[in-house]
């Protein structure tokens, strides 16, 4: 059997009396695309935060290709080749869409702009080839037209899918996405979906959280639904939709 990118162990956490992760157990494998669904506050996002390291465990342990990576910051899973999308985006406005990317892969997504402009300006002639990796990842994402402007130029949607692009200069085999496609319109929807489906394809181990349920259902073969910290239910999207019980601790009753 081949070993897992990403092995969740027992994870626990909880802030005060919430608690967001309660004895979770979860493997995300090279190739395939797990969907990680459940209602507002269910936990989602802070498993992604445990994973990359954003927030510390109370309990259990975090497995990056094999490696226990509990201790560790995020810049260095990142190095490990774990790359994530934030849920409200994160881009630097002050740099233009190309510099969000080139920091990328060096600097963890979301840490401080004072480190990401001194990297920015220490890159010398690794420049020029951050430079034709960043364009090719805002090809994918039909966002080329971006890179010298700025990200609050564009729209909420366009914002993610240059977030989408800055996670994937990070080349490590790990990916999580929050959120994706909220907000995404029109074509780009089907061109996110077929970039997602490419980057499992090349061997990345996808995690996406997302509401709209029919992007998942197109997208995952496998789900997996959080409720109050706890893993519910694995299965199918199909499945899992379709069950009554979990419709209803997702709407309420
Ligand atoms: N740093 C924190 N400190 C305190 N409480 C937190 C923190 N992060 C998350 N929470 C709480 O933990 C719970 C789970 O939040 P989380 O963001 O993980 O949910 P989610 O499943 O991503 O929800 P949504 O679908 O709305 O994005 C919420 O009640 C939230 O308020
Ligand atoms: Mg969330």
């Amino acid at each position: 059997m081949t070993q897992p990118v990403v092995r969740l162990d027992g994870l626990c956490k909880s802030f005060g009396g919430i608690v967001v992760a309660q004895d979770i157990h979860l493997a995300l494998e090279a190739g395939r695309i797990v969907g990680l669904i459940g209602p507002n506050g269910a936990g989602k996002t802070s498993l992604f935060n445990l994973i990359s390291g954003a927030v510390g465990a109370d309990a259990g342990a975090i497995y990056l290709n094999g490696r226990l990576v509990n201790r560790l910051p995020m810049h260095a899973r990142a190095r490990l080749g774990l790359s994530r999308t934030w849920q409200n985006i994160r881009l630097f406005p002050s740099l233009t869409v190309l510099d969000n990317l080139i920091v990328a892969p060096r600097l963890y997504a979301g840490e401080s702009i004072v480190k990401c402009l001194f990297a920015a300006g220490a890159l010398g002639r690794q420049r020029a080839t951050l430079a034709e990796r960043a364009m090719a990842q805002l090809a994918k994402v039909r966002m080329t037209h971006a890179a010298s402007r700025y990200p609050t130029e564009f729209s909420y949607g366009k914002q993610k899918l240059i977030s989408l692009a800055r996670a994937l200069m990070n080349d490590g085999n790990g990916l999580l996405l929050d959120e994706p496609i909220a907000g995404v319109e029109g074509p780009a929807y089907d061109s996110l979906m077929e970039v997602i489906r490419g980057e499992a394809a090349a061997g990345r181990a996808v995690c996406v959280v997302e509401h709209n349920v029919s992007f998942v259902k197109d997208l995952c073969d496998w789900a997996v639904f959080m409720f109050q910290g706890r893993i519910v239910r694995t299965g199918t999207v199909a499945d899992l939709v379709a069950s009554e019980e979990l419709t209803e601790l997702y709407f309420g009753r």
